[in-house]
């Protein structure tokens, strides 16, 4: 398997130190730059939108991985592509047309996501794979940072794994909310090749020890 990477939420930064934050992540060794895009309809928060990812464009040269939680995202893709997302990800629940939506994310020539909700099976899966570069696994019901864990996740980590490996399918899994220093090694042997985090590494005051931490790296 490849190796893991680490995709620090900004949901968990200093916003008012945007660009600072990320490049302190970014000299840390974060791998991916997560955005979570939430609209206050399909989970109880607002965050931000287009602009917040062209400001985040501007300051790295890290894939910007967008986690779209709104409702009817087949509207806002080209927005979101034009912003300067590398990887635009739509949750399952929230889209009846799926397969158009992710064939329309990679028309823009991005990587397509379909991220399931921690209820959601993976059944859900079964008409998609081919249209998908990643899978993102909720851990917690989307909408905050500093969420518990939910650990049901672990055996469909485990599940995804095993049907991706064995239809030899190129296809990330990542895996977002509550991911920490006991979480993360039993994210990562059971399958997951992307971790998202919001506190651990932006509550920690050395980011770098964060990330090496959730990598498996050692400290
Ligand atoms: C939650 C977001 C997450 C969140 C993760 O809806 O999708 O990306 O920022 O934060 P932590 O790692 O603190 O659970
Ligand atoms: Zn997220």
């Amino acid at each position: 398997m490849n190796r893991v990477r680490i995709a620090p939420s900004v949901l968990s930064a200093d916003l008012a130190r945007l660009g600072d934050e990320i490049r302190d992540v970014e000299s840390g060794g974060a791998d991916i730059i997560h955005l979570d895009v939430i609209d206050g309809r399909f989970a109880p928060n607002i965050t931000w939108g287009q602009p917040l990812v062209r400001a985040a464009r501007g300051v790295t040269k890290l894939p910007l991985d967008v986690h779209l939680m709104i409702v009817e995202p087949d509207r806002h893709i080209e927005g979101f592509a034009e912003a300067g997302a590398d990887v635009i990800g739509i949750h399952v629940e929230a889209d009846l047309h799926a397969p158009r939506t992710l064939t329309r994310i990679r028309s823009f020539g991005k990587k397509s996501s379909i991220t399931l909700n921690p209820q959601t099976g993976l059944e859900s899966l079964d008409y998609l794979l081919e249209f998908v570069d990643q899978v993102l696994l909720m851990s917690v019901n989307p909408g905050f940072s500093g969420q518990k864990f939910l650990p049901s996740v672990l055996p469909k980590v485990r599940a995804l794994r095993e049907r991706i490996d064995r239809l030899g399918l190129a296809i990330d899994i990542e895996v977002d909310g509550g991911v920490d220093d006991i979480t993360a090694p039993q994210l990562i042997e059971a399958g997951a090749n992307i971790l998202v985090s919001g506190q651990t590494v932006f509550g920690s005051a050395d980011r770098a020890k964060a990330i090496r931490m959730l990598r498996g790296d050692g400290s």
